[in-house]
Order: structure tokens, then sequence, then C-alpha cells
């Protein structure tokens, strides 16, 4: 399919999405969430791909959602067509996917990294929700995924009062994984989806469940979770492959399955 809004590439089995709305600093239209959803959507489907980065520019991962779309439309408009609900379908993906933020990563910019499962952070990266300077507040996700990820404390100063936070503070409050040198960003990014990508898919969408579990239930039924999916790892053929190669002191070959 053609987009004109993102632009994907396959690398072995990471697929690379660069967000490509650059005079708009990657602000988050209608028709690239359209795109980047459609995209994201068929690789999780697809067997051959184990792994999706997302990326922007070396200015901005994205500004946000699109001002100028939305800044005349009706409350009837807005809740009709339920609008920013189709990220739902984003955030229920089962591949992983990293998001690789240089620049800008505001408002619906900060919300969509915080949707990937992991932030890589260039040195320059800017994290905020600043929605409360244009008299909204978040709306993809913010103020619970930025809550749950840094604590009340922070998150709520940020949406509070729209301050930004940079990638040495985001890294010290929990929201990114590791700050790295803008310049090695991608390839250290492309670097960590490799790896996952070797892994076992299956495994790795049950993994990514089940640290995604955490955030919606109790520990005690969290760890039965836990256990239960543990157990159906033993019908996967990926798991008697993986302890077979330990077993023979070989790396192992998933198949994926
Ligand atoms: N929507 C639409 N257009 C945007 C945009 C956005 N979120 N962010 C930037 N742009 C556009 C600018 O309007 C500008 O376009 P023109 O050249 O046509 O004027 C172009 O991108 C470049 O931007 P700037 O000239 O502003 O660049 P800068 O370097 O001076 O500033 C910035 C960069 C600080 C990121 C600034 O652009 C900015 O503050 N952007 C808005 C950030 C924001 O408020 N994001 C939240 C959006 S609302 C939201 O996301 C709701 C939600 O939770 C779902």
């Amino acid at each position: 399919m053609a987009y004109e809004t993102i632009l994907t590439e396959t690398r072995g089995r990471v697929l690379l999405i660069t967000l490509n709305r650059p005079k708009a600093l990657n602000a988050l239209n209608g028709q690239l969430t359209e795109e980047l959803i459609a995209a994201v959507q068929q690789a999780d489907a697809d067997p051959e791909i184990g792994c999706i980065v997302i990326t922007g520019s070396a200015k901005a991962f994205a500004a946000g959602a699109d001002i100028k779309e939305m800044q005349s439309a009706t409350y009837a408009e807005m809740y009709a067509g339920d609008r920013f609900s189709a990220w739902d379908r984003f955030a229920a993906l089962r591949i992983p996917t990293i998001a690789a933020v240089a620049g800008y990563a505001l408002g619906g910019g900060c919300e969509l990294a915080m949707m990937c499962d992991i932030i890589l952070a260039a040195d320059d990266a800017v994290f905020g929700q600043p929605e409360i300077k244009l008299g909204v507040m978040p709306g993809i996700g913010g103020s619970q995924r930025l809550t749950r990820a840094i604590g009340k404390a922070k998150a709520m100063e940020m949406c509070l009062t729209g301050r930004t936070m940079d990638a040495t503070e985001a890294e010290r409050a929990g929201l990114v994984a590791r700050v790295v040198p803008a310049e090695g960003l991608l390839d250290d990014a492309l670097r960590t989806a490799e790896t996952i990508a070797g892994m076992s898919k299956p495994i790795a969408m049950m993994t990514k469940e089940a640290v995604n579990r955490a955030y919606e239930t109790t520990l005690t039924e969290g760890v039965r979770f836990e256990r239960r999916v543990f157990h159906a790892m033993f019908a996967t053929a990926d798991q008697k492959e993986g302890m077979a190669a330990f077993v023979e002191k070989r790396p192992a070959k998933f198949q994926h399955r």
C-alpha cells in the first residue's frame, strides 16, 4: 500500500516506520493516524516481521495531534467521530514496538511514544503534554499512561503547567529505557529491534502481554496470568528449540510459531 504521510522500510525482520510530515513537525492528522495504524496492524499479522521501530525526524518525533485540523471542530463532531479512538488499535498491537524519539515528542507525539513498548530517546529529545496551553488536555491516553510511567507528582505538574522534560529527566523518571547520542539513535533502535525480532514472535507477544498485564490488574491476578501463559509456552515449537539449543550449546533457531 502506498502511504503519503509515513515511510516504511523492512530490514530483515524489522519494520521501520518514519513519520513523514516534516513541515508540520509530524503532527498526527487523520491521514497519518490511519496510515500508521494500517501499517502496524499489517506487521502485527505478518509472521516475517518480529518488531516495529517508529521514528520521526531529527527535529520532531511528533509535535502532537494536528491542532489546525481540530481547532474548529465542534463537540458533536469530536464525540460522534469518537476522535482519537482509532489509537486503541495501536495500543492493542501484540507485536513489540520501539519508539526512537529525537527532538519534540509533545502531546499526541508523547502519547504515541508511550503506546510503544520501549522508548529510546536521543539526548536532544523533549517530552511533554502541553495541551493545557491550548485550552485542552491530553486526549490519546497521556493523562493515564504518563501517570503510570512516571508517577502522579511529575505527571500532574507536566499536564497542569505544560512544562517539558528533557531526555535525562525522562530517563531518570522511568519514561524512557535509555538515552543515546542523537546520531546513533536509529542504529541503536534497529539493533534493539533486531534482537527482539530474533526471538520467537509468539513468545515475545506473550511476554509483552504479560508485562502489560501489570498495568491492568492486581499482583495476584498478574502472577497467575504469567504462570498460565508460561505453561502455555510449552505448547510452542520455539520453547522446544530454545531449550534444546541451550542444552546442545548452540544458538537457537526459532521458527516463530
Ligand atoms: N499541529 C499542527 N501543526 C503543527 C503542530 C501541531 N501539533 N506543531 C507544529 N506544527 C506546525 C506549525 O504550525 C508550523 O507550521 P507553519 O510553518 O505552517 O506555521 C510548523 O509545524 C513548524 O512549527 P513551529 O514554527 O512552531 O516550529 P518551532 O521550532 O518554532 O516550535 C514546537 C516547535 C515547540 C514543537 C511548536 O511547534 C509547538 O509548540 N507545537 C505544538 C505542540 C503542542 O501543543 N502539541 C499538542 C497538540 S494537541 C494534542 O496533541 C492533543 C492530544 O493529546 C491528542
